[in-house]
């Protein structure tokens, strides 16, 4: 194979075997390590869209409930006196509260708004990041036909990375604008409000019927789940390494006792039988290559010893002989 020549010649086997086994560990933990990161990655998106997707239907139902089966119930009322807490945008406001603050320590952090681009409640005053989902939402409404119009992505916000999943605001029934489209026909019960300056001046009017004047906005920290992810990330790329480190480590010990010391003997003996030292010995280990190695060398070093002998007779014997 190609790859082991890269090995420099001059490095001894247990070098050799470390530098393939490194190359391989490193090679293989940078490749599955982007791998894997990507999929944690992936799942924590899935997990914060999933999560946001349930709260941010939630709400809807508790907005649909409001509009379809309180609203008609307070349709006369509405022209004396509006009970704010019918209002839709209203009761899914007071009901995220609700949820936030007796589930602080689960959703204490997460964030819903009625996003508009001239809304009623100066608090659902759009930002401009918002502004830009409102027009993003809108193009999209053009294009999305059927389907779900939804956008999510992450923001930074006051340096927290935060996941966001809004959905369009649009006015479908022409009985909302009873009070969303001018103050002066709007019911006197609303306009008292404006007159104690609850609501911003002749804000929240003028809204058109099937266009996307806002939306319906759902923030979920995505910090504490990518703090698990990078987390679980770690203690994975950390269990690897020590499976390859201790890989490493006994093969290395392994080829060592059982290759290396071996072959040295052997290389010792075989030096030491070329100078002459037919009395050295040594230990047979094992069954293997190397034992079969050592005991072809043993028989050969046998038969040199019995050739030397024959020679030293040949040669006395000629000595012996009167000539
Ligand atoms: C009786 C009057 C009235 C009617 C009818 C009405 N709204 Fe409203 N709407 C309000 C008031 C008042 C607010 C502000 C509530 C608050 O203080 O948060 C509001 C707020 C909203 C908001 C939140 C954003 C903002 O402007 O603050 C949306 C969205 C909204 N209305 C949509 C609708 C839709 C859709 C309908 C029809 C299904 C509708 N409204 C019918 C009075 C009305």
């Amino acid at each position: 194979m190609k790859i082991f020549a890269l090995i420099p010649k001059n490095f001894n086997l247990s070098k050799k075997l470390t530098t393939l086994m490194l190359t391989i560990f490193l090679g293989g933990i940078i490749v599955s390590s982007v791998i894997y990161y990507n999929i944690l990655l992936g799942n924590a998106r899935n997990e914060l869209s999933t999560q946001s997707n349930v709260l941010i239907s939630t709400m809807d139902s508790v907005r649909k409930y409001n509009q379809d089966k309180v609203n008609p119930l307070l349709e006369k009322q509405s022209e004396e006196k509006i009970l704010l807490e019918s209002i839709p945008s209203y009761a899914v406001r007071g009901v995220f509260d609700i949820l936030i603050n007796s589930y602080k320590d689960i959703y204490g952090k997460y964030h819903y708004k009625d996003a508009m681009i001239n809304p009623t409640n100066p608090k659902d005053k759009a930002t401009d990041e918002e502004i830009k989902i409102i027009k993003k939402l809108s193009q999209q409404d053009k294009l999305a036909g059927q389907n779900q119009n939804i956008d999510q992505g992450f923001l930074v916000i006051n340096g927290e990375k935060i996941f966001y999943t809004a959905r369009p605001l649009k006015i479908t029934q022409s009985n909302c604008l009873n009070c969303h489209i001018s103050l002066n026909n709007s019911p006197k019960s609303l306009q008292i409000y404006y007159e104690q300056n609850k609501y911003g001046a002749n804000q929240g009017f003028g809204w058109e019927l099937n266009k996307i004047i806002g939306t319906k906005i759902i923030y979920v920290p995505a910090d504490q789940i990518y703090k698990i992810t990078n987390q679980n990330f770690l203690i994975i790329l950390g269990i690897f390494t020590g499976i390859f480190a201790m890989t490493i480590f006994l093969a290395t010990l392994w080829l060592k006792q059982y290759v290396v010391q071996p072959l040295n003997r052997i290389t010792e003996v075989a030096e030491a039988v070329s100078l002459g030292d037919m009395d050295v010995q040594f230990n047979k280990h094992s069954n293997d290559e190397i034992g079969r190695l050592a005991d072809a060398f043993m028989r050969m070093k046998t038969s040199l010893e019995i050739t030397l002998k024959k020679l030293v007779k040949q040669r006395d014997r000629s000595h012996d002989e009167p000539s």
